[in-house]
């Protein structure tokens, strides 16, 4: 088969093209921990000022000194707010939504996920720099979407 030159460039290059961006994909999921939501967890957004975890939303230390941090997103801020968890420990966050779709991503770290109302976003992760860090809502939820900021102090 005769494949013209010009032809054979463009044939490597789109393979090469797409090598790159699986390889992206494998490399950030590898070295940088992303990864897709790890299961599917139900709760009534109607009720949620009176369920046991997520109505008063307190921070946990398990056994292990590993933190859990149920977080509430509403129109237009965060609960709890501000989030004080340690440094160099697994802190677990358990993200709902008590209105629409919020978004939660702790500026400078990996740490983003959606707040879908319904469901329970959960993800580990650990901070190793103590410090005070923004929250920002980045999905667009409304007129004060832009003032949806919380605060993670790490110490
Ligand atoms: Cu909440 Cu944008």
């Amino acid at each position: 088969m005769n494949v013209a030159f010009y032809e054979r460039i463009w044939m490597w290059a789109a393979t090469a093209i797409i090598a790159i961006f699986l390889g992206a994909i494998f490399v950030t999921a590898a070295a940088q921990a992303v990864e897709p939501p790890s299961h599917i967890e139900t709760v009534d957004p109607a009720t949620i000022l009176s369920h046991p975890e997520f109505g008063k939303p307190a921070i946990t230390t398990r056994p292990d000194g590993s933190v859990i941090v149920p977080v509430v997103a509403g129109m237009f801020s965060f609960a709890p707010d501000p989030i004080e968890v340690p440094a160099n420990v697994r802190v677990t966050f358990r993200l709902t939504s008590a209105d629409i779709i919020h978004g939660f991503q702790v500026v400078g770290t990996n740490a983003n996920a959606m707040a879908i109302p319904g469901y329970v976003s959960q993800f580990t992760v650990t901070f190793p720099k103590p410090g005070e860090y923004a929250i920002a809502c980045n999905e667009y939820c409304g007129l004060l979407h832009h003032n949806m900021v919380g605060k993670l102090v790490v110490k």
